[in-house]
C-alpha cells in the first residue's frame, strides 16, 4: 500500500527490530515523507522533469540562509565530460552513468568577495573558518530541502560527498572561482531499486534533556546493544546471512579509509582563499 501524499513509497514504515516509528508521533505527508527516506542508488531512465527540476532548484532558494548571506550556488551538470570528471572525484558508479540528475551545490563566498573588492572593502573576514562556515550551513540546509522536497514528488536521491577526493580537479572543471568549494554531490532520479529503510540510533543515544547522555548508564548500553543487534539483522536480511557487521564494528573499521577522507582538505580550501585563519 502506497501513501496518497507520497507514491512509490510505503504508507506503512516498517523498521527493522524496531516499533514502527508512526507509533506515538504526529503524523503529516510532510513528515511521512520525512520518516520513510531512503537513499536510492539506481534510477531508471526516465527523466526528472523540466518543471520538477525548477521546484527542486526553487525550493533550495528559499531556504533559510545564516546571516542572510545566501552562500550556497548549485550547478546542474549537464556535460558528460564534466560528470565523468565528478565521477572520477566520487569513484561512485552510479554517477559514472547517465541516469538521473547530478546537482553539485557549492559553498559560495565569491559573490561577496566580489562586492567587496568593487567596494574596496578587506577580503579578510571572508577567509575565516567561521565564515566559510555559515556557507556550509546554507549548502547542508539547501541540499536537505531539496531531498524532501524530491522525496515528497516520489522521487529518489543520493547525497555525495565522496565527490571531495579530489577537491582540486572539482574546481577545475566546474570553472569554480576564488572562495568557492564543491562540497557536496546529489542524484536526483526515478527510483530503479527499492532499498529497505536503514534503522538509525535510538533516541535514547541521539537526544537527551540538557546535558550529555551518560555512556556508562545501564540504559545507554543496553540500547547500544540492541542497535548493534539491529544492525546486524539490517544486514542479515539485506545480504543473505554474508554479512557479519555491527554498527559498532563500522566505527572501528570505517572513519579515515573512504577516499574522500584522505583529501587535504584544508589545503584544497585554503586554496580557495577559505579557511584560512
Ligand atoms: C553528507 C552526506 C554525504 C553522503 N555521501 C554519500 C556518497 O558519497 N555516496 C553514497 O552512496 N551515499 C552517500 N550518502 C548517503 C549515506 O550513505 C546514507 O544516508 C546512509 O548510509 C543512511 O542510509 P539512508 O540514507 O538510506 O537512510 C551521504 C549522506 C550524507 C548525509
Amino acid at each position: 500500500m502506497t501513501s496518497e501524499a507520497n507514491p512509490g513509497f510505503p504508507s506503512e514504515l516498517p523498521m527493522i527490530g524496531e516499533e514502527p516509528p508512526a507509533e506515538g508521533l504526529v503524523l503529516n505527508s510532510t513528515i511521512e515523507t520525512q520518516l520513510a527516506h531512503r537513499t536510492f542508488r539506481s534510477f531508471t531512465d526516465e527523466p526528472v522533469a523540466e518543471d520538477v527540476m525548477a521546484t527542486l532548484l526553487d525550493v533550495a532558494r528559499h531556504t533559510a540562509t545564516s546571516g542572510f548571506y545566501q552562500q550556497c550556488t548549485i550547478l546542474r551538470i549537464k556535460d558528460p565530460q564534466i560528470r565523468h570528471r565528478i565521477y572520477l572525484s566520487s569513484g561512485q558508479p552510479y554517477v559514472g552513468t547517465p541516469q538521473g540528475e547530478l546537482l553539485m551545490f557549492v559553498v559560495d563566498l565569491s559573490r561577496a568577495a566580489r562586492v567587496r573588492e568593487d567596494a574596496e572593502v578587506d577580503l579578510e573576514p571572508l577567509g575565516r573558518t567561521a565564515n566559510y562556515q555559515q556557507g556550509v550551513d546554507d549548502v547542508l540546509l539547501a541540499a536537505q530541502n531539496v531531498v524532501v522536497a524530491a522525496e515528497s514528488l516520489g522521487l529518489g536521491t543520493c547525497l555525495l560527498g565522496s565527490i571531495r577526493t579530489d577537491p582540486e580537479d572539482l574546481i577545475d572543471a566546474m570553472k569554480l572561482p576564488k572562495y568557492t568549494f564543491p562540497l557536496l554531490g546529489m542524484l536526483i532520479g526515478h527510483p530503479n531499486q527499492d532499498p529497505q529503510m536503514r534503522p538509525r540510533l535510538p533516541r535514547e543515544i541521539t537526544t537527551a534533556v540538557d546535558t550529555y547522555p551518560d555512556f556508562e548508564s545501564d540504559q545507554y548500553k543496553q540500547a547500544w546493544a540492541d542497535y548493534d543487534q539491529v544492525i546486524q539483522e539490517y544486514y542479515d536480511l539485506r545480504e543473505g546471512g554474508k554479512r557479519q557487521d555491527t554498527y559498532t564494528s563500522q566505527l572501528i573499521r570505517k572513519p579515515g579509509n573512504p577516499a574522500s577522507e584522505k583529501a587535504d582538505m584544508l589545503g584544497a580550501l585554503r586554496a580557495q582563499g577559505l579557511c584560512t585563519h
